[in-house]
């Protein structure tokens, strides 16, 4: 069984007998005339199907009584003159064995189909809210199933959501998910290490975007999983930056954050360098911090401790840190445990310490334990993916000592929660003080 076929199966497992659920595939979006964004499947779609082209619904149907489960795609039908112009489409025929379907038809054929699979059906199971298209289309369906009622058919009495059962699926990845997602943070690991030997004062951030973006695609990788960040200097304090077309000068810190997207995973890596390869005292003390933050934080992983530990790891090292170099005046502030209580560390580290990772980059799936009384932070499992990526941003302010104005730094690396702790996925980005400017003396 493919893993997509495994996958609709543990799904259906899960359903209602006799329920019916329908996803639907992300459409195409047009850029101006004539010209679209790059085409991007729908992540739920292609967890169950493995198919990638658009105007794609999967439509399964939970086993009942002695009618099996059943697994049906809609798709776009063959068009020898439209291939001229787009390329190769599978068609229902090809789609439905290539892709391991009990049947498949065109997509022009889901309305009235819909209206025969629905008919009797106890319930409807489908993303509830995710737009007014679907929730259109679904009303025509059920409107089309009542109009039979006079025969005896009952249209389903229950709409229930699909993303929460499918989002908790997600949240595990399987040994095949892995090896993808290694490869996307290698790729991208090494990206950054190519971005890092190519620069040097005096070039444009957008420059250095190219060498990641080169270094992506001759791996191939299809795309960014999100818009690159290449800071240079004060712009490292933003933390969307996305212009990415300063000129980087002579004594800046460069942040870069950037992952390829490969075969639907995404990578997420962080790395920040000095452009001239060599950090100055005030970075160099700041960069160690934060490395110091991430190795606590990396090092609480392991199945059975909770989500927000890692958070709580990182930041017991930041606040400590900025204390001892003076970010904070433990005068006014107190200790570590003070600065932590009144949340001062926020002037400095205002964001969470990661996310889950897989086919999107902020991937699904609840932080949660929402069946325990207070909804406390999940437990982490085996399986698991997640970013570590603490930072430190420090704005010119009053009371901040002026060698550390405008110096962003984050270091942010993927990590796979093992059975016996964790396994660092993205170490092929050059990391320690000495690897970067090792790397980089090698600079042309
Ligand atoms: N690159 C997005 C993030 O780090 O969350
Ligand atoms: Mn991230
Ligand atoms: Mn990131």
């Amino acid at each position: 069984m493919s893993p997509y076929a495994a996958r609709r199966a543990a799904l259906l497992e899960q359903m209602q007998p006799g329920a019916v659920a329908v996803i639907a595939t992300a459409p195409e979006v047009a850029r101006n005339s004539d010209s679209d964004y790059p085409y991007r499947h729908d992540s739920y779609f292609y967890y169950l199907t493995g198919f990638t082209e658009p105007e794609s619904v999967a439509v399964l149907l939970a086993a009942r009584g002695d009618a099996p489960a059943c697994s049906i795609l809609f798709c776009r039908p063959k068009d020898p003159e439209r291939e001229i112009w787009d390329g190769f489409r599978h068609g229902p025929d090809a789609a439905r064995t290539a892709f391991g379907f009990d049947a498949a038809f065109t997509i022009d054929q889901l309305d009235s189909e819909m209206g025969r699979l629905l008919a009797n059906a106890p319930a409807l199971y489908y993303a509830l809210g995710s737009g007014a298209a679907l929730d259109e289309q679904v009303r025509r369906w059920l409107d089309q199933v009542k109009r039979q009622s006079r025969s005896g058919i009952s249209a389903p009495a229950m709409a229930c959501d699909l993303l929460p059962l499918l989002d908790e699926m997600r949240l595990f990845k399987d040994a095949e998910e892995q090896a993808i997602m290694l490869r996307a943070a290698t790729i991208s690991g090494q990206a950054h290490a190519r971005a890092m030997r190519a620069s040097r004062p005096g070039m444009y951030e957008y420059e250095i975007e190219a060498e990641l973006l080169y270094e992506f695609r001759r791996n191939g990788a299809q795309a960014p999983a999100y818009n690159s960040i290449v800071a240079a200097g004060a712009n490292a304090c933003v933390l969307h930056y996305s212009r990415n077309n300063a000129l980087v000068r002579d004594g800046d810190l460069v942040l870069i954050d950037a992952g390829c997207e490969l075969d639907g995973y995404a990578s997420d890596i962080t790395r920040s360098y000095p452009a001239n390869g060599r950090f100055s005292p005030a970075q160099r003390e700041l960069y160690q911090l934060v490395l110091a933050a991430q190795a606590a934080a990396i090092q609480t992983i392991r199945p059975g401790q909770r989500y927000q530990t890692v958070h709580e790891a990182a930041v017991a090292v930041l606040a400590q840190g900025m204390l001892d170099l003076g970010l904070l005046d433990a005068k006014q502030c107190g200790g570590a445990a003070d600065v932590i209580a009144d949340k001062r560390y926020l002037q400095f580290y205002m964001h969470g310490t990661g996310h889950w990772l897989g086919m999107d980059v902020h991937d699904v799936g609840q932080y949660r334990d929402l069946s325990s009384p207070g909804k406390p932070s999940r437990p982490l499992q085996a399986g698991m993916t997640l970013t570590v990526e603490p930072g430190i941003y420090v704005r010119p302010a009053e009371g901040v000592p002026e060698a550390f104005w405008n110096i962003g730094i984050r270091i942010e690396d993927d990590v796979l929660v093992t059975a016996d702790g964790h396994s660092i996925l993205s170490t092929a980005a050059p990391k320690s003080v000495q690897e970067i400017e090792q790397l980089m003396r090698q600079n042309p």
